[in-house]
């Protein structure tokens, strides 16, 4: 049963509207900075070299004196953190011991279109094989042009031909994303290279890739979310989701709930990523450093910039990462920094805290020059594209997230960019839409016909464009042809059909 109703699931896209607000937990809330900074545990590969994530429920304690379920690779949430060289490329095997299909997708990754993680691409589990082949076998709709349906387990080739970056993985499944990437299936994933290596940069312990999200709580410490996944419920259909995306109460880094880190006085780089299904992050430092800019940016989605910028906020949307330099060095030894988000309110206007713990030596820096990165003009583009993201309809469902007036429709593409060529992209918006493509990296040109925020500087695969914003990209598309992805990855939009494939030749 629970596997009929998964499928009856799967082609549904429409969703009745409710309020945006935060979701307010059941339980008491933790008091904030009481719980140690985890840092995740690392990916290792197998004997044959393959390293192999078996997705898998898990009971975790992430509000102290409460059992979380959550569906985790390697039964973990965050999933395991990888840290692998440019050049050298790593298979990934996924086996899937879930109630539900998946896809698993590296963010930000060069990747060949098989191993990319399309929508459609699903790893069923074992005991839902059968029903999934038979009822895709019976509609004529789910062509084998559409459904690629892997039993048990798939193994993903990452050539990770590509500069330095801090990417990630998480679910990319039809219909489903937001509710299992929710459920835990979210991991950091670290490529160095020769450029980073020489950098003087802070290493080891004072390396912190920081994973952000927010999650709300059910009165047992389960994860309260306002739509499963049908197949657990065993409903006929999607039972409502947040129309501007799903936002908790709870602010949780790297799985913990605002959690304390005792840091050295010396520099700390941080590798941040936002990896909340909706919430927007406006972080600072309170108090702000006595002297200097309170971050030093180094990085942005897909790698180093060219020269370290000084920031007071790093504005990040969903799946945006931004990798920044902190100087604790600055601070008196005792004083306690919060993380803070401008964005939240209440509780959750309070991400993490840093305690200067002890003096100590410091033989990190921060170069004036990091690494090349040749800025891409205008007069490079060879083809010009909008794309529009917008609530329109009437559809079957009412009004829809939709690009380009178009609901997604797997392998039918709605652009055809071509392989080493530079396209000049126009994006337009009606609400936030952190806008991002697969395979392709971009520069922002501008916004509102002028120049960029510092934050969007360097090569990206996510932007933020906001309301009635008109955001202008510089995208190029190399390495391999076939079906990726164009989409909203507020994850709630993305499964109400805010997405586009999109055919490199
Ligand atoms: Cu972070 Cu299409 O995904
Ligand atoms: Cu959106």
């Amino acid at each position: 049963a629970a596997g009929a109703a998964a499928i009856a699931g799967l082609g549904g896209c429409g969703a009745p509207e409710r309020a945006g607000a935060a979701l307010t937990s059941g339980l008491p809330l933790p008091k904030p900075f009481t719980v140690p900074l985890p840092r995740p545990a690392p990916a290792r590969p197998g004997a044959d070299g393959v390293y192999e994530l078996v997705q898998r429920p898990a009971d975790m304690e992430i509000i102290p004196g409460f059992r979380t379920e959550i569906w985790g690779y390697g039964g973990t949430f965050p999933g395991p953190l990888f840290d692998v060289r440019t050049g050298s490329p790593v298979r990934v095997r996924m086996v899937n011991r879930l109630p539900v299909p998946t896809s698993t997708h590296l963010h930000g990754g060069a990747t060949p279109a098989d191993s990319d993680g399309y929508p459609t691409h699903l790893v069923v589990p074992a005991p839902l094989t059968g029903t999934f082949h038979a009822a895709h076998g019976g509609q004529a709709a789910h062509t084998s042009s559409v459904w690629r349906l892997t039993p048990e387990r798939f193994v993903h080739e990452y050539p990770l031909d590509q500069p330095a970056a801090m990417l990630w993985y998480h679910d990319h499944r039809m219909d489903f994303t937001a509710p299992q990437v929710y459920r835990g299936l979210a991991g950091m994933f670290l490529v160095r290279d020769g450029v980073e290596d020489a950098l003087p940069l802070p290493r080891g312990e004072r390396e912190l890739p920081l994973l952000i999200c927010d999650r709300a709580f059910e009165e047992d410490g389960s994860f309260r979310y306002p739509s499963r996944d049908p197949s657990l419920l065993g409903e006929p259909g999607v039972t409502g989701t947040h129309h501007q995306g799903v936002e908790g109460d709870v602010i949780l880094v790297n799985g913990a709930p605002w959690p304390e880190a005792e840091v050295d006085a010396a520099r700390y780089r941080l590798r941040i990523l936002n990896a909340a299904n909706a919430r927007r992050l406006d972080l600072r430092l309170d108090p702000p450093p006595p002297s200097g800019a309170a971050f030093t940016q180094l990085g942005s989605d897909l790698g180093l910039l060219a020269r370290p910028q000084p920031l007071d906020r790093v504005e990040l949307a969903s799946a945006e990462r931004a990798d920044v330099i902190v100087d604790f060095g600055t601070y008196p030894v005792g004083t306690e920094v919060v993380l803070r988000n401008a964005l939240g309110t209440g509780a959750a206007g309070d991400v993490m805290r840093f305690r200067v713990a002890r003096r100590a030596a410091d033989d990190s820096a921060v170069p004036a020059i990091l690494a090349d990165v040749p800025p891409l003009t205008a007069a490079q583009a060879v083809t010009s594209r909008r794309f529009d993201f917008r609530r329109s309809g009437p559809g079957a469902h009412g009004k829809q997230w939709m690009i380009n007036g178009q609901p997604f429709t797997p392998s039918t593409p709605l652009a055809s960019p071509r392989l080493g060529t530079t396209e000049l992209w126009t994006l337009t918006s009606d609400f936030h839409h952190p806008v991002h493509v697969h395979l392709g990296r971009f520069q922002v040109l501008g916004r509102n016909g002028r120049a960029p925020r510092a934050i969007d500087a360097g090569w990206k695969d996510t932007v933020d464009v906001r309301p009635y914003e008109v955001v202008q990209v510089l995208v190029r598309f190399e390495g391999y042809r076939g079906r990726y992805l164009l989409h909203c990855h507020n994850l709630e939009h993305e499964d109400m059909a805010m997405m586009a494939d999109l055919d490199v030749v």
